[in-house]
């Protein structure tokens, strides 16, 4: 069965389950939970994205479509100085990640919100996600395009897609869209994409008519 991903089903029991994760050589132990994407595990995607990056410069991060909170909190604690935005739908997925965050010690580090609390004029030096693919392509579409006119000038997102989930549609769609997106890398099925703001437009030169 698909796993769904829309909201939290509040008819479901909330049951909390540890996952623990080895991230860039650190080791982290999280709460993940019933209704919230990879429920004690952490997904085949998400562990190839860590496995074919490493830890990005200090700077301000959002984690898009955040679940129990698992990237974002690997980009807080892989990298002292940063800060983290984290974002889900799924209210649950938002408290997790608060409290994933607290029990850390980083709650000061990483904001987990719903999308609408979000100050208008936050910017992010780099956005990191495993994008909620199965809500389909127009969805997926409106999610990126609300997200990444938020990137700062010379920032980057980094995308996990799965091959058979549209990955290289997906980059030609970036593409034509104006943003320069390039494949870091290839494994399990999964491409990681590198995706850059769309370019300020340079106005042409004034015609010299003396
Ligand atoms: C593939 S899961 C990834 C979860 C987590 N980052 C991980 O790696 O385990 C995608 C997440 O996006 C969330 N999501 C779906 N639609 C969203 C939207 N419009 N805005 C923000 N998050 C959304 C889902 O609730 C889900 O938690």
């Amino acid at each position: 069965m698909a796993e769904h991903y829309f909201s939290a089903d509040p008819s479901v029991p909330f049951r909390r389950q540890p996952v623990e994760a080895q991230v860039w050589g650190h080791r982290l132990l999280l709460d993940s939970g019933s209704g919230v994407f990879a429920q004690g595990r952490v997904d085949v995607g998400t562990a190839v994205l860590f496995r074919q990056t490493t830890p990005p410069e200090p700077g301000r991060y959002l984690d898009l479509g955040c679940g129990y909170g698992v990237i974002g909190i690997a980009l807080a604690v892989a990298v002292p100085g940063s800060v983290v935005r984290a974002v889900d739908v799924n209210e649950r997925a938002v408290l997790l990640t608060r409290d994933n965050a607290a029990a850390l010690g980083i709650a000061d580090r990483v904001r987990a919100s719903t999308p609408e609390q979000v100050p208008d004029d936050e910017r992010y030096d780099e956005i990191w996600s495993n994008p909620p693919i199965r809500v389909g392509k127009e969805a997926l579409h409106g999610l990126l395009l609300r997200w990444l006119p938020r990137l700062a000038p010379g920032g980057r997102a980094v995308l996990v897609v799965g091959r058979n989930l549209g990955a290289d549609s997906l980059q030609r769609w970036l593409a034509e869209q104006g943003h320069p997106t390039v494949r870091l890398s290839s494994a399990k099925g999964f491409r990681v994409l590198e995706v850059r703001p769309v370019p300020p437009t340079t106005p042409p030169p004034p015609v010299n008519e003396g």
